[in-house]
């Protein structure tokens, strides 16, 4: 099992639920490219009569409603330029960490929904579903969270030893190759996993943050975010070691691209 930190639950003000502008934002833009990867690539079996959609990472809402409200809307347009004397049943798979706070995601279910729903806990780094189930595997803005912070980044005897930082950019070539490769290893069982689970003729949408193909680490868009966060934690860990009579508490992060 890999570390599990969720997202903040409730409906207050830090919550997700209120703090989750920018991903609804993203994932707005990329709608119409989910709809023509829908009406051009997904092959829609006619005889089956339920249609499984599953959102890895879907955190407490409403960015996963809206996200599977279009889905939804992409599927029975699908359906009507094929010529579905009916539609299909809709059913969709809320999955996150067991941690996630599923009851605000259920309290706020749309209660116009035109589908069934489920929530599925666990990592999706491992199997969640069973063989050839799913018709869509969506994820918007979760792929890129790392299973594990790699153990080399506390390891003072390590190159990678990423002292004061939370994350890899300005730091020595080895921080960023251990998260690489942590990430490579993230990736295979990410996929080997839903390998198994997308039924023929299925179709995964990915949305996530990344970088261009030339460009440096410093160039991540969350670099100007992380810097400051950084900042902050060294000044708390600075506070705590102070007030504890301490003068070598190390802190490393895991919340890295
Ligand atoms: C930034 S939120 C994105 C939520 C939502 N998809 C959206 O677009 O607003 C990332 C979510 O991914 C979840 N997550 C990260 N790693 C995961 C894993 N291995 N398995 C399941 N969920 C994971 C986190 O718990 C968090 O809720």
């Amino acid at each position: 099992m890999g570390e599990s930190f969720p997202m903040t639950g409730g409906d207050g003000p830090s919550s997700y639920t209120k703090n989750s502008i920018q991903q609804r934002a993203s994932a707005a833009s990329a709608k119409s490219l989910l709809t023509s990867a829908i009406l051009g690539n997904l092959d829609i079996e006619r005889s089956s009569r339920m249609f499984a959609i599953a959102d890895l990472g879907c955190s407490t809402g409403p960015n996963t409603f809206i996200a599977m409200e279009n889905i939804i809307e992409a599927l029975t347009q699908k359906c009507k330029i094929e010529g579905y004397s009916s539609l299909p049943e809709f059913q969709v798979y809320f999955n996150d960490h067991v941690s996630n706070d599923f009851n605000t995601l259920f309290a706020y279910l749309p209660p116009d929904r035109k589908y069934f729903a489920s929530g599925v806990p666990g990592s999706f780094h491992g199997r969640l579903f069973p063989k050839a189930t799913l018709n869509i595997i969506y994820s918007a803005f979760s792929l890129q969270w790392l299973s594990k912070a790699p153990q080399e980044l506390g390891d003072v005897n390590s190159p990678a030893w990423n002292k004061g930082r939370i994350y890899y950019t300005d730091a020595p070539r080895e921080v960023g190759q251990a998260y690489s490769l942590q990430y490579a290893k993230d990736m295979d069982s990410f996929l080997a996993a839903r390998a198994e689970e997308l039924a023929p003729g299925g179709l995964m949408l990915i949305l996530m943050p990344g970088r261009p193909d030339g460009t440096l680490p410093s160039q991540n868009s969350l670099g100007p975010f992380l810097r400051p966060l950084e900042s902050c934690l060294a000044d708390m860990v600075d506070e705590v070691c102070k007030s504890r009579n301490v003068n070598n508490l190390e802190f490393i992060c895991i919340y890295i691209l």
